[in-house]
């Protein structure tokens, strides 16, 4: 009787925990500048469908605003923007209904010639990190200078460079000058550390939300093993008061 209380009282805290779901925000093609005229696709990719997440930005003129709301076009779990124009620049990121948000992008548009295409999500300690300098009208790559903070860290003639083995270091504000182009926007590189498994929650409080996010993983198989062992109680009871005690205690 006493052990049941308490695999009811585990099956209900695990409960709780699988509410607490996560969703990512991509961003296709993968770059955080666009040409003015660029087509754009977001997702919400999902640990769980029901939890009913959308997409929303923050612009200079207005904010929260949601996907379809005077902005893209809801398809599924995508938002497709066709055409990008400078005032869809900001911050864009995924809701859920119960409050928990996803990871957050700056998209920035311009209305220039030439964009820095840099990655649009955190990039993991060690990876190797590839910058392109693109103009809006020459298809093929024109040498470029890449700046990091303001200060020109290299100068490269096919228009593109990696960083090999990415660490805290290199993370900074990235832009990129094309010699009769034009300079690029300015847009964030941020690196991660090797044991993070999904991209920190630009949020006030990241630990706590990356142990919410292990639980919700967890919670599944603990949920499962405990339905089990409370479904063998019932079953091994002979069918007195104490399979109603069960369901009293199971269904607050
Ligand atoms: C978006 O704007 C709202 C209202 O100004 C603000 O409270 C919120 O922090 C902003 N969110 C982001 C991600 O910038
Ligand atoms: C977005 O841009 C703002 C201002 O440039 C910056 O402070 C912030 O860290 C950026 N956020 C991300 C997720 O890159």
């Amino acid at each position: 009787m006493k052990e049941t209380s308490v695999l009811c009282l585990l099956f209900l805290i695990s409960l709780l925990s699988c509410t607490t779901n996560q969703a990512r925000l991509t961003v296709s093609p993968s770059s955080s500048q666009f040409f003015e005229g660029d087509f754009v696709s977001l997702s919400c990719e999902e640990d769980d469908s029901s939890a009913g997440w959308t997409l929303r930005r923050n612009t200079s003129k207005r904010q929260r605003t949601q996907c379809g709301d005077g902005w893209g076009k809801p398809a599924g779990s995508f938002c497709k923007i066709r055409y990008m124009y400078p005032w869809d620049d900001g911050v864009y990121w995924c809701e859920s209904r119960e409050g928990p948000i996803s990871n957050m992008v700056n998209l920035t548009v311009t209305g220039g010639s030439v964009i820095l295409q840099s990655p649009v999500l955190p990039v993991m300690e060690g990876d190797d990190v590839t910058l392109l300098c693109k103009t809006k009208t020459t298809p093929s790559n024109l040498p470029a200078a890449f700046y990091k903070d303001g200060s020109l860290i290299r100068k490269q003639p096919t228009g593109h460079m990696t960083i090999q083995h990415v660490s805290r270091s290199d993370e900074g504000l990235y832009k990129c000058d094309i010699s009769g182009h034009g300079e690029s926007p300015s847009s964030w590189i941020t690196v991660t550390d090797k044991h993070t498994t999904t991209p920190p929650p630009t949020s006030t409080s990241p630990p706590v939300l990356s142990v919410l996010s292990f639980f919700g993983s967890v919670c599944v198989g603990v949920l499962l093993a405990l339905l089990v062992m409370l479904v063998r109680r019932c079953v091994h009871r002979k069918p007195d008061g104490e399979i109603q005690i069960i369901h009293i205690q199971c269904s607050v």
